[in-house]
C-alpha cells in the first residue's frame, strides 16, 4: 500500500421508511467511487448508515406501536438488504444509536459547551418534522391560513421552548472564507448558492437541543440531562465517529484529510454552513470535498416518501434482473447540477440499446467466434492502430471524468469504445476469414479495456466477463491495449436479456 487513502460517505438515511431509488442514486455513486479508488490501490473507507434519533422517528415508531429502538432495529436490516442486493460494499454501516457514536456526540457537545459555543436560550418558530428543521417567514408556504413546509407541503408545527443555541455567528467569517475560496463544495454552483445565502441572512445561531418533555428519543446532553441533542448535529457527527474521532487517532488522521461527502442538494445547507461551522469549532478542517447532486424527479416533483411518488429499488431490480443493470442505469442518469426525470421508457431504451445490444452483443459475438473458429485460444496479434489509440485515450479520459465525478460521461466514453469495437468487427468480418486471429484479438482487447473501465459501475458483469474470457482486471493506470498475451475463452455468456 502506498499510503494513499480515500474516505467516502453517503448521508445517513432516516429509517422511517424503506429506501427508494433516490437513496440508491447516492449510495451507488459512493460505491462506484469507492471501487474506483480501491481498484487504483487506495486504502478506502466507505461509510453509510442510518439517522435514527429525533421526532420524526419517535413518531414513526409510535404510529406502529413500537418503541423507537424496536422500530429502528426492525428497519436497519431492510437497508442492509437493499445495499447488499445492489452490491454496495461499505466499510461500516453506522447507526446513530451505536454506543461509540452516542459517546462521541456527548463528548463533542461537552467540548463545544466548554469552549463557549453552546449557550442557553429560548426559541419559538415553525417546525417541519419531516425535515427536522425550523422555517422562518418567507421560507414557508402560506395556504388557506396554514403554514406549509416548502419541501413536504405538510403543515408546520408551532414550537416555543427553552433550548441551547450553537454560536454559528462566531465562525461565520471563517466558514464563509472556506466556502468562497472554492474547491470544497462541488460543483461550484452550489458553493455560490451557500455563499449567497450567508451573505444575505448571515449565519444565525441555531437551536441544537430539544427538551426531553417533547423529544425523548435522542442523545442526552452531558451538561443538562433535561435535553437531547438536535438530531441534525447528532447525525452530522457520524462522519467523525465512523473513522474513529477521539477513539482511534491513526485511523482518523489517515482518513479525515481525504473525506468526500456525497449528498443530495436538499441537505446542502446542513452539510456546508452548519457542518463546516461545527468542524471549525472543533479545530478540524472541512472535508476535502462535498459532492452535491440534484434530484431524481417524478412527474415534476422530487421523488420522496412524503410526496408519494417513489419508485422502489425492487421495481428496477425486477425489471432489469440484475444489480449491475440498475447501477448502470442510475449512473447513466447521474447529474450533479440538473434534476433528472424518472422515465421508464428512456431507461428501457438505454438498457436495450447499450447493455443488451452494444455490450452484451459484442461479448456474445466475440466469444462465440473465438470458440468456434479458434477453439477459444486467441494469441496476441498486431494492434489495429485506430482501435488501440481510441482505447488508450478512453482509459485516460475515463480517469479524468471520474475525478470530476462525471460518471455518466465516463460511461458514455466507455460505450463509444464499445460501439467502435462493434463496427470494427463488422468492417473486418472475422467470421469470413480463414485466420481471424488479428480482428478477434483486437476486438477482445477493446472489450477487455471497456470491461475494466466498467468495473466500478458493473462489478459482477466485469468479473463474469473476465472469467469467461480468461483475463485479469487491472487498475486503470496499468491498463494498456495489447498487453494480453493470449486469450483463453471458456464461454460466450449472454449478459443482458432485452426488455419489452
Ligand atoms: O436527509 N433524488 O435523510 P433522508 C436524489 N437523515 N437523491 C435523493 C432523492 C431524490 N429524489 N431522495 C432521497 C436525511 N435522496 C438525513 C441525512 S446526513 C448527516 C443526515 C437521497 O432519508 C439524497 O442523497 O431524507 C438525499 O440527500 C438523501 O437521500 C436524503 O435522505
Ligand atoms: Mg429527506
Amino acid at each position: 500500500m502506498t499510503g494513499k487513502a480515500f474516505y467516502v460517505t453517503t448521508p445517513i438515511y432516516y429509517p422511517n421508511d424503506v429506501p427508494h431509488i433516490g437513496h440508491a442514486y447516492t449510495t451507488v455513486l459512493a460505491d462506484v467511487l469507492a471501487r474506483w479508488y480501491r481498484l487504483n490501490g487506495y486504502d478506502v473507507f466507505f461509510l453509510t448508515g442510518t439517522d435514527e434519533h429525533g421526532l420524526k422517528l419517535q413518531r414513526a415508531a409510535e404510529k406502529v406501536g413500537k418503541t423507537p429502538k424496536e422500530f429502528v432495529d426492525s428497519m436497519v436490516p431492510v437497508f442492509k438488504k437493499y445495499w447488499s442486493l445492489l452490491e454496495i460494499e461499505y466499510s461500516r454501516f453506522i447507526r446513530t444509536t451505536d454506543p461509540d457514536h452516542e459517546e462521541l456526540v456527548k463528548k463533542v457537545f461537552q467540548r463545544l459547551y466548554e469552549k463557549g459555543y453552546v449557550y442557553k436560550g429560548s426559541y419559538s418558530g415553525w417546525y417541519c418534522v419531516s425535515c427536522e428543521k425550523f422555517y422562518s417567514e418567507g421560507e414557508y408556504v402560506e395556504q388557506g391560513g396554514q403554514k406549509l413546509c416548502p419541501i413536504h407541503g405538510k403543515p408546520l408545527e408551532w414550537v416555543e421552548e427553552e433550548t441551547y443555541f450553537l454560536r454559528l455567528s462566531a465562525v461565520q467569517d471563517e466558514v464563509l472564507k472556506i466556502i468562497e475560496s472554492g474547491g470544497t463544495v462541488f460543483p461550484e454552483a452550489y458553493a455560490r448558492e451557500v455563499v449567497g445565502r450567508i451573505r444575505k441572512e448571515g449565519l444565525k445561531d441555531v437551536s441544537v437541543a430539544r427538551p426531553k418533555t417533547r423529544v425523548y428519543w435522542g442523545v442526552e446532553l452531558p451538561f443538562d440531562r433535561d435535553f437531547v441533542a438536535y438530531v441534525w448535529i447528532d447525525a452530522l457527527l457520524n462522519y467523525l465517529t465512523g473513522i474513529g474521532f477521539m477513539r482511534d487517532d491513526d485511523s482518523f488522521q489517515k482518513y479525515w484529510p481525504e473525506a468526500h461527502h456525497i449528498i443530495g442538494k436538499d441537505i446542502l445547507w446542513f452539510h456546508s454552513a452548519i457542518w463546516f461551522s461545527v468542524l471549525r469549532m472543533l479545530g478540524l478542517d472541512p472535508p476535502k470535498r462535498l459532492i452535491v447532486h440534484a434530484y431524481i424527479v417524478n412527474r415534476g416533483l422530487k421523488m420522496g416518501k412524503s410526496t408519494g411518488n417513489v419508485v422502489m429499488i425492487d421495481d428496477l431490480l425486477e425489471r432489469y434482473k440484475s444489480a449491475d443493470a440498475v447501477r448502470y442505469l442510475l449512473m447513466r442518469l447521474l447529474n450533479l447540477e440538473k434534476d433528472v426525470e424518472f422515465d421508464q421508457s428512456l431507461l428501457d431504451s438505454i438498457y436495450n440499446g447499450e447493455l443488451a445490444d452494444t455490450y452484451g452483443n459484442l461479448v456474445r459475438r466475440a466469444g462465440v467466434l473465438a470458440l468456434r473458429k479458434l477453439g477459444g485460444r486467441v494469441p496476441r496479434a498486431d494492434p489495429d492502430p485506430g482501435l488501440a489509440e481510441l482505447a488508450s485515450s478512453t482509459i485516460k479520459r475515463v480517469a479524468e471524468l471520474i475525478a470530476e465525478v462525471k460518471v455518466s460521461e465516463a460511461l458514455t466514453a466507455t460505450f463509444d469504445l464499445l460501439r467502435e469495437a462493434n463496427s470494427y468487427m463488422n468492417r473486418t468480418e472475422p467470421w469470413a476469414l480463414d485466420d481471424p486471429t488479428r480482428p478477434l484479438y483486437n476486438t477482445l482487447e477493446a472489450l477487455r479495456v471497456a470491461t475494466n473501465l466498467l468495473y466500478p459501475v458493473m462489478p459482477v458483469t466485469s468479473e463474469l466477463v473476465s472469467r469467461a474470457f480468461g483475463f485479469q482486471l487491472f487498475p486503470p493506470a496499468e491498463l494498456a491495449f495489447g498487453q494480453v498475451e493470449e486469450y483463453r475463452v471458456a464461454e460466450a455468456p449472454i449478459l443482458f436479456q432485452k426488455v419489452k
